[in-house]
């Protein structure tokens, strides 16, 4: 195995970072490191915005339940999913934005998944840890207004970067036959493996938790999949002027 797939996967979580700094010149790098990702069309449609501001960040800590590494991490940047950019580009050419398209929000949501994803492996290659915080979606309202996010921009979610002050282990991830499939969606397998596979999620948690905790993989998606999730995103986004036309 190469160093590289080693790095990708060692990857977990970190929520709970130490108070050292990161440099502006390593900052600019990840970033950097972020925008060298494939981008459909060349659309380049995300923007992020560095929360340094304390009482932002407090708010940030609020809408996303009081998760407070938001705040202790050295960073928290917030990904945004970004058409007005480009379509400023159509005023400037004599041109009308013709926006509010499903595909076109799939596109820049794609965009910020990939960059930030090239942030967080160069991140970690550089022995930072960080969570994403899909958080910030319960109130995407309130993020966009502190972050006074024009209109056909939204916060897809933050990320928190810092120097690691804890060493979690690392989570265990679906056996391979379940994700790969070959020519067809077949799922003649995947209860035995996901059988095998909760057993193996139930120990890493009855670990991480000295026993406190022990549920399965299976478990979690039924309680995840079994309630709503976040229904006024849809609004939300119509509002922001992601019509899904
Ligand atoms: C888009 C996204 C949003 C997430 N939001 C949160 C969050 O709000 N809070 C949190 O503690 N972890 C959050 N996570 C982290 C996941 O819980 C974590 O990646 C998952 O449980 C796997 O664990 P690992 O990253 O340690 O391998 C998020 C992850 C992603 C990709």
């Amino acid at each position: 195995m190469n160093s590289v797939i080693e790095l990708l996967k060692s990857h977990r979580s970190i929520r709970k970072f130490t108070d050292k700094k990161i440099s502006q010149e390593l900052l600019s790098d990840l970033i950097q490191a972020g925008q060298a990702a494939a981008t459909s069309s060349f659309l380049q449609g995300v923007t992020v915005i560095r929360v340094t501001d304390g009482e932002k960040k407090a708010a940030f800590v609020d809408i996303s339940g009081g998760q407070k590494y938001v705040a202790t991490a050295a960073e928290f940047l917030v990904f945004c999913a970004d058409l007005d950019r480009s379509s400023r580009c159509c005023e400037w050419h004599d041109a009308k934005a013709t926006v509010g398209f499903t595909e076109q929000f799939i596109i820049a949501t794609v965009d910020v998944g990939l960059f930030a994803q090239n942030v967080v492996v160069a991140a970690e290659s550089e022995g930072l840890g960080i969570c994403y915080i899909g958080g910030i979606r319960n109130n995407p309202a309130r993020a966009a207004e502190l972050l006074e996010l024009p209109n056909n921009v939204y916060p897809v979610f933050g990320l928190c970067l810092g120097y690691p002050d804890q060493d979690p282990e690392v989570k265990p991830r679906l056996p391979v036959p379940v994700v790969l499939k070959e020519n067809s969606y077949d799922d003649g397998q995947d209860r035995a493996l996901i059988d095998a596979y909760d057993q193996d999620v139930r120990q890493y948690y009855r670990t991480r938790t000295g026993g406190k905790k022990e549920m399965s993989w299976s478990e979690q998606m039924s309680g995840l999949l079994g309630k709503e999730s976040r229904p006024h995103m849809r609004a939300f986004l119509k509002d922001q002027g992601f019509d899904m036309k």
